[in-house]
């Protein structure tokens, strides 16, 4: 595979890079890259949020923040992919560096901020490939001088609702001081009926989803699950990056700001495997943080993830990764001779303990 060989090449170069420019870079080539037809693995659809997934590994935000490259992307395999997070103003994000290889530790440190080029850039941009089809959801953040941040993701429903597949609304990332406030009971309700409301004025009904920190206590989980019932959402996405820093041997160990990639597998697994049992697998979970092979994507499906995304892990093996994860899911269930579906959540109480 064309990109594979590519990747094995360039990846020396990269890592010797600036983590962001070399992220650039990979959006610059991404963007020269042909539109192939993706590759296919008819054993892996599944109907799930209304829409038909060709397979359930999607690519998490933070890559293409601007919706530059969901089309390169699906190319590679992905089965879905979300752009964003975008915010209603453009906004530069914090002072750089902010963005953090930890190589040793095959995990990522960013402390971004939410830089993005904003709504009406991206509508354009989505408008542009409007009708090639591909599952492209947009996450929704609020700027970071914004005064009424609920605001921001109601312009967020209504401008970007009826141009995307989903909506997601990132109410947990790090690197916007204060961001993580909308997870706690009171500000959650009002964010989750000021969206709903929005949504519902909609042409289509899209699926909207909450995407939650990994550093969250059960009592908060407790008190999401209860809010995410009842049909205001459609699915949680878990998780973002953490806070937390668990033993690490990079350099960068000490930078500030949300750690993904390997480090997050357990962390993310616990909550995932929590939420899950406080809605009863009654609604869609969509596993992230650590997802580098076949067999960590089980795990997330085993712990109640119906759907995957991952990010991180594309920096240190390159884009051949989705092919070798979508191709182990095949395996897998063909010598265990079950459907994915039927494995979600069934270890979901050892990883609650995890
Ligand atoms: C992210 N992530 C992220 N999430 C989000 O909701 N909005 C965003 O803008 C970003 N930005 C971002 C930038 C960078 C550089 C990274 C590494 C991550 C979080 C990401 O979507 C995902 O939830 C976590 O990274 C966990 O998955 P991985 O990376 O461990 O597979």
């Amino acid at each position: 595979m064309l990109p594979e060989l590519g990747f094995s090449l360039l990846r020396p170069v990269l890592h010797r890079m600036d983590a962001e420019q070399a992220h650039g870079l990979t959006l610059r080539a991404l963007q020269l890259m042909p539109h192939t037809q993706p590759p296919q693995w008819p054993a892996l659809q599944s109907q799930h949020l209304g829409l038909n997934f060709p397979n359930p590994l999607g690519l998490a935000a933070g890559f293409d923040k601007n919706g530059e490259v969901p089309d390169a992307m699906l190319s590679l395999g992905f089965g879905a992919v979300e752009v964003g997070t975008v915010t209603p103003r453009p906004q530069s994000g914090n002072p750089k560096p902010r963005l953090f290889r930890l190589i040793e530790d095959e995990a990522v440190i960013n402390r971004m901020g939410f830089n993005n080029e904003g709504h009406d850039a991206l509508a354009q941009r989505l408008d542009r490939r409007a009708g090639r089809g591909g599952l492209v959801g947009v996450n929704i953040g609020a700027n970071k001088d914004s005064e009424d941040r609920i605001a921001d993701y109601v312009a967020g429903v209504k401008t970007l609702g009826g141009r995307a597949s989903w909506l997601t609304l990132n109410v947990s990332s790090p690197n916007t001081p204060g961001l993580r406030q909308l997870q706690s009971s009171d500000e959650l309700a009002r964010l989750l009926e000021a969206t709903a409301d929005a949504r519902s004025k909609l042409p289509r009904k899209i699926p909207l989803l909450l995407k939650i920190a990994p550093d969250l206590d059960d009592a908060a989980l407790q008190d999401i699950a209860k809010r995410c019932m009842g049909g205001i959402v459609d699915g949680v996405i878990v998780s973002n990056t953490t806070i937390a820093r668990p033993e690490l041997l990079s350099r960068h160990a000490h930078e500030a700001g949300g750690l993904s990639g390997r480090p997050l597998v357990l962390p993310s697994l616990r909550v995932l495997a929590k939420l899950h049992q406080y809605t009863e697998g009654k609604l869609t979970l969509i596993g992230a943080g650590g997802i580098s092979g076949a067999a960590t994507a089980i795990e997330k499906i085993e712990a109640g993830a119906s759907l995957l995304q991952l990010y991180s892990a594309l920096v240190f093996k390159g884009p051949g990764l989705v092919k070798r994860i979508c191709d182990g899911l095949v395996q897998f269930s063909a010598t265990e001779g079950v459907a994915l579906h039927a494995i979600v959540g069934r270890r979901s109480e050892t990883f609650a303990q995890a």
